[in-house]
């Protein structure tokens, strides 16, 4: 009997998808992850695995899990949870959901540098607390975007759809990334022109060895005071350390996380204490439509792993070969 496990409850259309071709699985019902021992637990001798971000798939996990592993599939589009090479030089195909989210991550980057920019969670903050007292000119200034200058670092299919709606404000567009051409009226440029060019800085590459902290003093030093730093990628590509000193000394306006490293972020972490950063948790994609498509995206891709077709979209299409 084919033997698989769920990390998560994920929305029904997956689930439902799953059942209609395997009506047995396992699915993890809590609402933390299992933990690594839980996980070794429940995935071992599966033929399937169907996972999250949150879970840490590596190569000592495949061998535990075991050689009848078919497919690792990840609701998710980032894989940085997962060592890829890990799964090709085990022969096993590894699913994630692209294309699906983004357009809600770039909804989400342009709510969050609209935020930034316009000083929205502050201003609430300073309304709720009554210091509301009359209209003033000079109260709560931000930025503008008309005019400005955007620089998108990763030109891929998200930073694509930020610069797709930066056109409707009337942004200038530049972007950072060697291996893509140009478009949606984006330029490219190099990274050291982009940030002292910028007035907003959205980051779009994925987290791997080489983006690990690209975000770090340099970079911040490089952008200009007046600028909005958002990050919806990944919260590795960042120095968190090197981003509160740079906002508490007013180097740049503001900063704008979808993401952070840990997530969660502890709740003693400094940037918490700051009013110029804005930090949400991690919802880049979370629109029920969007979750929607990634489940049923995940579903698919262990549905077709399990029967020995290829998956519809394969991280490691080398396996096939
Ligand atoms: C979300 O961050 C994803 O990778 O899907």
């Amino acid at each position: 009997m084919t033997r698989i496990f769920i990390t998560r409850i994920i929305p029904d259309v997956g689930l439902v998808l799953v059942k209609e071709h395997f009506p047995l699985f396992d699915i993890w019902t809590p609402d933390l992850p299992p933990s690594r021992s839980e996980l070794i637990e429940h995935a071992h001798g599966v033929d399937g695995l169907l996972c999250l971000l949150t879970e840490k798939i590596d190569g000592e996990l495949m061998d535990v899990i075991g050689p009848q592993l078919k497919v690792i599939s990840s609701m998710s589009v980032g894989m940085d949870h997962i060592d890829v090479a890990a799964a090709t030089a085990r022969g096993i195909p590894v699913g994630n959901t692209p294309g699906v989210l983004t357009d809600a991550t770039a909804d989400q980057a342009f709510a969050l540098m609209l935020s930034a920019a316009r000083r929205i969670p502050e201003a609430e903050r300073f309304l709720r607390a009554g210091k509301w007292v009359t209209w003033q000119p000079s109260l709560l200034l931000g930025a503008d975007f008309a005019g400005s200058t955007l620089g998108i670092v990763g030109f891929g299919r998200i930073g694509q759809a930020v610069a797709k709606r930066a056109q409707g404000f009337d942004m200038r567009v530049i972007y950072y990334d060697p291996t893509a051409e140009p478009a949606f009226g984006a330029q490219p440029a190099d990274l050291d022109i982009l940030l002292r060019e910028s007035d907003f800085v959205s980051i779009h590459v994925p987290l791997t060895e080489r983006t690990r902290h690209l975000v770090n003093v340099e970079f911040l030093a490089k952008m200009k005071p007046n600028a909005v730093l958002v990050n919806t990628s990944r919260g590795g590509v960042l120095d968190q350390n090197a981003l509160y000193h740079t906002l508490k000394s007013n180097q740049i306006f503001s900063a704008a996380l979808d993401v952070t490293d840990p997530e969660p972020l502890p709740m003693d972490s400094p940037l918490l204490e700051l009013e110029n950063c804005i930090i949400v948790p991690h919802l880049g994609s979370a629109s029920k439509k969007t979750r929607d498509m990634m489940s049923l995206l995940a579903a698919q891709n262990l549905v077709a792993g399990l029967k020995g077709e290829r998956l519809p979209n394969c991280v490691n299409p080398q396996v096939y070969k």
